[in-house]
């Protein structure tokens, strides 16, 4: 089955859609709710990215029996220093994202741990996509 979002730029009030949509979509399979929960944990961190860092983009779901692949692909100013940017604590939200409750710098190191796959494809000046597997058997 494949599902696809849109995240809006800067929508900030309606972050995290489609990461509720994917929790009911597992809930209704079956799903085992620890991995509901890691999948759910992942998406939402790599969908406020697109919004606090990137300008917007695209979330595309595909779910079958065994797995569920997210790829979260943005339009914006790309990732300069990946290993920068996985470490805990490590941060460049502005002002107005750290006022909303983001910045602590853990979303990545969050959806490291979540994932049993992660690909990040960054490109300065043109945007990043992160690419998520998590496996329900
Ligand atoms: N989609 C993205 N586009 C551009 N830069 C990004 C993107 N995602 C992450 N980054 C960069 O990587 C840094 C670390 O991201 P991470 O999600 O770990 O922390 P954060 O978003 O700053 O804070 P938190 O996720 O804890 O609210 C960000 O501050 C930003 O510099
Ligand atoms: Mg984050």
């Amino acid at each position: 089955m494949h599902y696809s979002f849109d995240i809006e730029r800067g929508n900030f009030a309606d972050a995290g859609q489609a990461s509720s949509s994917v929790k009911r979509l597992l809930k209704q399979l079956g799903v085992a709710p620890p991995n509901i929960k890691r999948t759910v944990v992942a998406l939402f961190e790599a969908e406020i990215n697109a919004i606090a860092h990137a300008y917007g983009g695209k979330i595309d779901v595909d779910i079958d029996d065994g797995k569920i692949v997210m790829v979260v692909a943005d339009q914006g100013p790309g990732i300069p220093n990946l290993d920068l940017a996985m470490q805990e604590g490590w941060s460049t939200a502005s002002p107005q994202v750290r006022e909303m409750g983001y910045g602590a710098g853990m979303g990545l190191p969050n959806i490291r741990k979540n994932t049993d796959e992660l690909k990040i494809d960054t490109e300065v000046g043109v945007g990043t996509t992160v690419t998520m597997t998590v496996y329900f058997a």
